[in-house]
């Protein structure tokens, strides 16, 4: 399946070496126990919300820019996941790699009912995302205060155009590098062209402690940053981040992934390296990862996006 003579480096055109990253046996020994196709979660159910809650949170991403919502506990081994995180960051590759294994992705699938209603409707999943293991004993932080996007990407009656869902997969605290917003209700530029231009008080700053089985959505205009971990802060906050659009606008990126769907493990690497690449500005590369990212990002991928079967059913 893998024709190591196809996979050529996008500036050389020269053939990789045969980079074991891309072999899905690579995967399979890092983690045994996580799934490269058909995982055994897939039939989770997405959660249910009642129309007294979708009306609620409607309702809250709109005053206040932000949800915090609960699933209670995942159905999910999150153990292993976050064990595959540090054994990929141990391996010199970013967190972002864990999104080869499916359970990643079943995190955002169990939520599609909570992104279909801040949507409006049906939606495409954005090829944007992006995993953190923030160590208080490496004096590690989160990203700092930003918009995901800007007042742009809010509707004229203040609905979200997109929404970012960011999940803990351990305790995030205030020590070790939880989250912080600015309440849209509390940001006198936020959705307005000015809202490069930062004025609000920081007593409105607020703190988002969360545990595992936690979630938050946020639309792209809301203000928010991942703090500076204290040395006291214990265990690594390690979390994730998806992106997601409405359907009836114009891609904010590409490839759009239809809703509901998991992408193959090709698709997969291809995301990855999509990602790496990026976000380098974030993170610069070595030019071992630039190798990496440039030669997953363009590894054969035989499935349109939005024509690929739904794996999970
Ligand atoms: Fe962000």
């Amino acid at each position: 399946m893998h024709d190591d003579t196809l996979i050529q480096n996008s500036v050389t055109g020269n053939p990789v070496d045969a980079n074991p990253i891309l072999r899905p046996e690579w995967w399979q020994n890092l983690a045994p126990s996580l799934s490269l196709s058909n995982s055994p979660y897939a039939a989770v159910k997405p959660l249910v919300m009642d129309a007294g809650s979708e009306s609620a949170i409607r309702q809250l991403i709109l005053q206040e820019g932000y949800v915090q919502g609960s699933v209670g506990q995942w159905k999910l081994p999150l153990t292993d996941m976050v064990n595959v995180v540090v054994k990929l960051k141990g391996a010199g590759l970013m967190p972002v790699f864990a999104l080869a294994y499916e359970e990643f992705w079943l995190l955002a699938h169990q939520l599609g009912n909570v992104v279909n209603t801040l949507l409006g409707g049906e939606y495409y999943m954005l090829p944007d995302f992006w995993m953190w293991h923030v160590d208080p004993q490496k004096d590690e932080s989160g990203w700092k205060p930003h918009r995901d996007k800007s007042y742009g990407s809010l509707l004229a009656d203040g609905m979200p155009k997109s929404v970012t869902l960011w999940i803990p997969l351990t305790a995030a605290t205030t020590l070790n590098g939880c989250m912080y917003v600015v309440p849209a209700d509390r940001d006198p530029t936020y959705g307005t062209p000015n809202d490069k231009d930062w004025r609000f008080e920081y007593q409105d700053v607020r703190a988002l402690p969360a545990v595992p089985g936690d979630f938050f959505v946020w639309n792209q205009a809301v203000l928010h940053w991942g703090s500076h971990a204290s040395p006291r802060g214990g265990a690594a906050r390690v979390s994730i981040a998806f992106e997601f659009q409405r359907k009836d606008i114009p891609p904010m990126n590409s490839p759009l992934i239809q809703a509901g769907t998991i992408p193959n493990f090709a698709q997969r690497m291809n995301l990855i390296g999509k990602q790496v690449l990026q976000y380098k500005h974030m993170y610069p590369l070595s030019p071992e990862l630039a190798a990496i990212a440039n030669a997953m990002a363009i590894a054969p991928n035989t499935t349109p996006f939005l024509h690929m079967n739904n794996s999970h059913k």
